[in-house]
């Protein structure tokens, strides 16, 4: 970034790693080495430190690379468990979705598999593991990677990324209480520690006048924060990563998984203080703060408009696409259920016996080397679709698409700008649409990212023939 950004680095103690870990000696090819196992790491508060399980030394790792330039990660599996990395939200090719058994063979404890892929989209994206995400996600296993788009280059003074991530850990640092059948089958599990890239509302210093990106991004496997912004009008720029026409910030809803970029000015006051919040509860919640202080920013820059160059996705047919509905359901009347949990052996990490939930009346508990149900629908290549998504039941829920990245074009409940998104969120009772080509062909998972509830059941795929 700027010489700004240099100037003015986080204040907090644990600041982003910025970049990739230094390739390891002897594995020369990669462009990034990702290991993934249990490190201690010591959360805000906490007497002693926490087990977390991450890709990296450092907590959260951030990956930048660019649009277009063809990348290589190579995973390194150290966990107990096998596993495997979902890169959530780029478009690329499906033997590199990281699914186990979708896409490819999960990754034994001590293997390695190398992703390789050129990110066709700007923007902040996630990555994430595929199997036994409630204990992965809790433990802390995810990433964001930021694919940088030279047409981006200035728009910017300064930018922070913000990950946001509740930790499940009692006050010695030890974890809590992960999952019950009673959350699962309710809102979720929340975790007591509430941070930002691992601190308490941590402090960033911003120049007057500066114009100021904030990339946010929600990790936590459950919890639904409203965004807002106390100290300064922001708009929303970006949803999942997509350039959007931009739309004032006003209690933005921020699911698990989903992403917002959020632009504002700095004032022009020194010590101004502004406050990004939570706005869920009446006591709004800080998640992070940003204290003016320093030179003056040339008037000249903020003028211009606060907005990203358009996003460059394909453009769905709405006239002529086919539609398809999707119902979001409690409970499940599907016979198929307890004939497809036989087929689980007992010890397999990705699947449980608890069915909380359903798609189109399906319940898909976990993925399993055997019994793979039939696909939600079968599309082609190429052909726009919109998808009715329904949600009967009373809990809200992120509904997520592999592979593609959607419009959001309507809701029966609540005025939604349009935008591209591949994380949505389902107010109860809520209609909403969403409308997308179809594409690489390959089975793309659809599930919802209350890790709980795709986990007991609010799992499916879409067939691209
Ligand atoms: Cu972020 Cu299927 O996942
Ligand atoms: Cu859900």
């Amino acid at each position: 970034m700027s010489q700004t950004r240099r100037q003015f680095l986080a204040t907090g103690a644990a600041a982003i790693a910025a970049t990739a870990l230094p390739r390891a000696a002897g594995a020369a090819t990669a462009d990034f080495v990702l290991e993934a196992k249990e490190r201690p790491i010591r959360l805000p508060g906490c007497g002693g430190p926490t087990l977390a399980w991450t890709y990296a030394e450092t907590w959260p790792l951030a990956l930048r690379v660019k649009r277009r330039q063809p990348v290589t990660i190579e995973f390194r599996n150290g966990l107990k468990e096998h596993s495997s990395i979902h890169w959530h939200g780029l478009r690329i090719p499906h033997a590199m979705d990281g699914v186990p058994w979708i896409t490819q063979d999960p990754v034994k404890p001590g293997d390695r598999f190398t992703y390789s892929f050129a990110p066709p989209d700007p923007g902040l994206f996630f990555f994430h593991p595929h199997c036994d995400d409630i204990t992965a996600l809790s433990h802390g296993l995810a990433g964001v990677i930021i694919v940088e788009d030279p047409r981006e280059e200035g728009l910017f003074d300064q930018e922070e990324l913000l990950v946001l991530m509740d930790w499940r850990v009692k006050d010695d640092g030890s974890y809590d209480t992960i999952t019950t059948d009673k959350t699962a089958a309710r809102a979720g599990t929340f975790g007591r520690l509430r941070t930002t890239n691992g601190q308490l509302a941590p402090a960033y210093q911003v120049r007057p006048g500066a114009r100021l990106r904030l990339r946010c991004i929600n990790v936590d496997a459950s919890r639904i924060p409203l965004l807002d912004l106390a100290g300064a009008a922001g708009q929303v720029i970006a949803t999942d990563g997509n350039a959007c026409a931009p739309f004032p910030l006003a209690a933005w809803p921020l699911g698990p998984a989903m992403r917002a970029d959020l632009a504002l000015i700095a004032p022009d006051e020194a010590e101004a203080v502004i406050e990004l919040h939570d706005v869920w509860q009446s006591t709004p919640v800080v998640l992070a703060r940003f204290e003016v202080a320093g030179e003056p920013l040339p008037m000249a820059g903020r003028d211009r408009p606060l907005a990203l160059p358009p996003a460059e996705l394909p453009e769905p047919d709405l006239a002529n696409a086919v539609k398809l509905e999707l119902d979001l359901g409690a409970g499940v009347t599907d016979p198929a259920v307890a004939e497809f949990q036989k087929l689980f052996g007992a010890d397999e990490i990705c699947t449980t016996q608890r069915v909380f939930w359903s798609l189109n009346t399906r319940a898909w508990p976990g993925m399993a080397a055997t019994g793979k149900p039939e696909p939600l629908a079968v599309m082609k290549s190429g052909t726009s679709y919109i998808v009715e998504i329904f949600n009967g039941t009373p809990h809200r829920h992120p509904m997520h698409l592999h592979g593609h990245t959607f419009k959001v074009i309507g809701s029966s409940k609540r005025d939604v700008p349009v935008h591209w998104a591949d994380t949505v969120l389902l107010e109860p009772k809520e209609r909403l649409k969403i409308a997308f080509v179809g594409g690489e062909p390959g089975d793309w998972m659809v599930h919802c990212h209350i890790i709980e509830h795709q986990e007991t059941g609010m799992m499916g795929y879409y067939r691209v023939a």
